[in-house]
Formats: C-alpha cells, structure tokens, sequence
C-alpha cells in the first residue's frame, strides 16, 4: 500500500489588509519616508573613528613609536585582542577596578570566559610563557601599538577603545632597565614634540608593602569620617587606591598619611636610588611622588606615571605609565623568577594633548584654515588642462609614483585655479603644468609656488629635475 500522499494545505486567500500592506512596501515613495526617519547608526558609547583629518597625525604616532622602539633594539610582538579572562584576573588583582568593574568578559560558544584586553602586558607576559623565551638570551625586549578596551564611564580622554605603545623588558632584574625604559617614554613624547613631566615612586616588594599596608589601613580608619564614600569602602578592600584618590577631602585627610617609601626595605630602597641616579645621569627630570602607586596589582618597585602641562589634577591625564613587575611571570606560570618592567603611553590622549599644543600655538594665525582636509601634504603638485594633457598626465605621474616620487594631483577638476589652490592646500612648494601646447611639445611647466616663477622642462627630465627640487 503506497502512502497516503498528503495533500498540501490549500492556499488561505489574502487578505484585503495583507495585499495593502505588499502594496505599500512596495510604492518607492514609502519607502522613501521609511528610509528618510530611519536611524542611523551611532558608533558604540566610548568607541571612537580616526577619520581622515586626524589621520596624519595618527599615523605619525605610529611612526614615532617604531623608530623608537627600534632604536632601543626592541623586537616587535602582536598579541591577539582577546585572551582568557583569567589570565587579568590573575595578573591585575581581583580588587582593581580594571578587573571589578572594566573588563568585558564574555563566554565563547564553547562556555570559556574570554575578556577583550584591557591592556598589553599580561597578554606579553603570557606569550613570553607560551613561547618559551626564558631560553632566548635575556632580557627580552619587546613593544606592541593596538586597540584596548575597558568599559569605563566616557569622557574627554577616557574611552571604551583606546590604543597604546607598549614597551616590556622581560627577563633583568637591573634599575638601569628601569631607567631606559623611563627615558624611552620620555623620549618618544618629546619625538612628538610634548615635554613630559615624569612623577615617580618606588611601591617596594610585596612583603614591604604587607607591612606598609598594616600601617596605613590604621591610619585610613582614624580619618574615616573625612573620606568620600568610595574611600571608605575601599579601606578595606584596597587601601593603596585611597592615595590617587582625587577628592580634595580624601587628599587633605592624606596629608599626615605613612608614605610607603619609609617602609621599603634596605635592597627595594637601594634599587630606587639607583634608578634616580640614573635618570639624573640621563638628565631626565622627575618629581617624587610619595603618593604614586598605581591601579594594578601586579607592580613591584618603581612605578612611574608621564605628564604634560603639570597636570595632576585629575588622573586621567596621565599620558602613560609602567613600572616594576617582578612577581607577575610566575604568578601566571613562569617555572622560575622572571623579573620584568615596562610602560604603556595612551596615544589618544597624546593625541589630545598635541592637539592642545597645535591649537595654542596656532592662535590668531589662519593656518588651519588653508589646510588640506585630510592633512595630506605633498612638495610637488601635477596640475593639467584639456583631456589630452589628463591623459599624459596619467602615465607621468604613474611612472613618477613608480621612481618614488609622490605628487598631489586633483585628475577630475577641470579648473586650473582649483587645482592650484589645492596645490596650496597641500603645502606644495612646486607645481608642474600640463597643457595643450605642452602635451604637443613634450615639456612641462614649473611653477614655483612662492614666487609664482615658471620654468618649461622637457618631460623627459621631470624625475631628475624634481629630485634636484627635493627637501
Ligand atoms: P595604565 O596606567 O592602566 O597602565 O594605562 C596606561 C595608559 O593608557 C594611561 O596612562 C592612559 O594614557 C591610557 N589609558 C588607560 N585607560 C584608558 C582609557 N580608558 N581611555 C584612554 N586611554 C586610556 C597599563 O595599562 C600598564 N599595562 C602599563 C604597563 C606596561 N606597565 C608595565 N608595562
């Protein structure tokens, strides 16, 4: 018996509403309203877009950070942005408010909790592990750029994303790194031309700081009552927090406080006062920072935070720290001591403070006005007239591209004045013109862009003549 063949369910005629509503979908000019109150799509809250104008200057950190990095012989590492959320767990303290309250963790779809860095150096350190680099020669010396997120509350300088040039030296136990290092932060911003102030602290060995705490938790509680609530509760949860705390309440009741310094033992205190030395032989400058003992657990020894404009006020404008983390490596697996330092410099709030810079120093002058949009500067400008010299235009500045010259150019316009008000846009300081008679000639015209002079060059000679014109 074959069977049963089912038949299909017979067709329910359309309602008179439903045929409306295809119509509707249907007519452009509805859709056309729907598109017009459509939402557009805002960027994640704290997440920020580099576009084209800031594009240059983004660039240049980049830049900057590798031509340092590699003058000090570090090697390049690259860490993927996700790691297990442990590993933070484990290396920054459960009680930071990084891992409290700023970690994104998510579970994978095979149930493992995974965290988006919200900083490089446990993901280096773990690398360092995974790798087995303690057979490299020591000290391993590494520095990274890239994105990093903490989900912490946006403003000015604070962000969800945040990218920072991170430098480690993993494997040496020697105040002199520590001193490079310090030099090596400094340095890069002055590359950028920022003047750092650098403060500067030694939080001693995780026994000295037992001690240290003891004393200071005593002292936290008989100023209780003039402690903001976040203080208060962190006096039992994570004291050394109260001392960056910037409530003007919390800092007065701070006056009298122990300073840890006074509790370091004889070989922490030893090994700060050579890292002085050796930034005063290195003629950086520094200011002591009794109160300095930043967010992380895993520092040891001397911690440091970078500057500009004085600023102390408000801890976010900290352009970078680091420090001592000679305890970390093991801590997450190492099979013996691994000592290590190294900082982070946040570049979105370099890139405020050299925005802050560019702006003051510009006051009153129009430069930015006459600024191509995207900050594309170019010393040679290729202008032309006519479809002919487009078309000849073309090809020269493909084989200039090719022998490495780079020029602006603006194919499209027509106008030869648009062009050259380009030209000025873009800090040209010479402008080659190709017109009809030139295309017939083979040559091209020269144009100074200062003193408006021009000369007629054979085409053949444009390479070798623009070479002669390079700054
Ligand atoms: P950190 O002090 O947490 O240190 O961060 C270093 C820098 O990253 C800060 O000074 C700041 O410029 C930037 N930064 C931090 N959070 C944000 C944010 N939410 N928005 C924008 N910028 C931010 C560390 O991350 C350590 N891992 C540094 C280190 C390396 N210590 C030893 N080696």
């Amino acid at each position: 018996m074959s069977p049963k063949k089912k038949s299909a369910p017979a067709k329910k005629p359309a309602t008179k509403k439903k045929v409306a509503d295809k119509k509707e979908a249907l007519s452009p000019a509805v859709a056309k309203q729907e598109k017009k109150t459509q939402k557009s799509y805002q960027n994640v809250r704290g997440m920020k877009d580099i576009v084209p104008s800031q594009g240059g200057q983004w660039l240049r950190m980049f830049d900057a950070a590798r031509s340092i990095a590699e003058s000090y012989c570090y090697g390049y590492v690259e860490t993927p942005i996700v790691e297990q959320a442990q590993l933070f767990v484990k290396s920054l303290g459960r009680g930071t408010d990084v891992v409290e309250k700023e970690m994104y963790v998510f579970e994978d779809n095979e149930g493992t909790k995974i965290a988006l860095r919200p900083e490089f150096t446990a993901g280096i350190a773990r690398s360092y592990i995974s790798h087995g680099m303690l057979s490299l020669p020591q000290p391993v010396k590494v520095w990274t750029v890239g994105p990093l997120f903490r989900h912490d509350r946006p403003q000015s300088g604070r962000y969800r994303q945040f990218h920072q040039f991170n430098c480690e030296v993993i494997g040496e136990r020697n105040p002199v790194s520590d001193a490079e290092l310090i030099s090596m932060a400094y340095n890069f911003l002055r590359d950028l031309g920022l003047q750092a102030e650098i403060h500067i602290n030694s939080i001693g060995t995780f026994e000295d700081r037992q001690n240290y705490i003891v004393e200071l938790v005593g002292y936290l509680r008989s100023k209780r009552s003039y402690l903001c609530e976040n203080c208060k509760k962190r006096i039992s949860k994570n004291p050394l927090r109260v001392l960056d705390c910037k409530e003007l309440g919390c800092q007065e009741a701070l006056e009298d406080a122990p300073q840890i310094i006074e509790w370091l033992s004889a070989a922490s205190k030893d090994f700060f006062m050579s890292v002085l030395e050796y930034l005063d032989e290195l003629r950086i400058p520094y200011v002591l920072t009794p109160t300095l003992v930043r967010g992380l657990d895993y520092y040891t020894d001397t911690v440091f935070e970078l500057f500009v404009d004085g600023g102390k006020e408000q801890s976010q404008s900290a352009l970078g720290g680091g420090g001592r983390y000679d305890g970390l490596l093991e801590e997450i697996g190492a099979r013996e001591a691994t000592p290590a330092s190294g900082f982070a410099i946040g570049l979105e709030r370099v890139m405020l403070a050299l925005n802050k810079k560019e702006k003051e120093e510009q006051e009153g002058s129009d430069v930015a006005g006459s600024r191509h949009p995207a900050g594309i500067e170019r010393q040679f400008f290729f202008a032309q007239l006519g479809e002919q010299a487009r078309r000849r235009t073309l090809a020269l500045i493909e084989s200039l591209r090719k022998s490495g010259i780079q020029l602006g150019s603006s194919l499209a316009k027509g106008s030869l004045k648009a062009q050259l008000e380009l030209a000025d846009k873009m800090k040209s300081t010479h402008s080659i013109i190709l017109g009809q008679k030139e295309v017939q000639d083979g040559t091209v015209i020269i144009r100074d862009m200062d003193s408006g002079i021009q000369e007629i060059i054979d085409q053949k000679k444009i390479e070798h003549h623009l070479r002669k014109l390079m700054k």
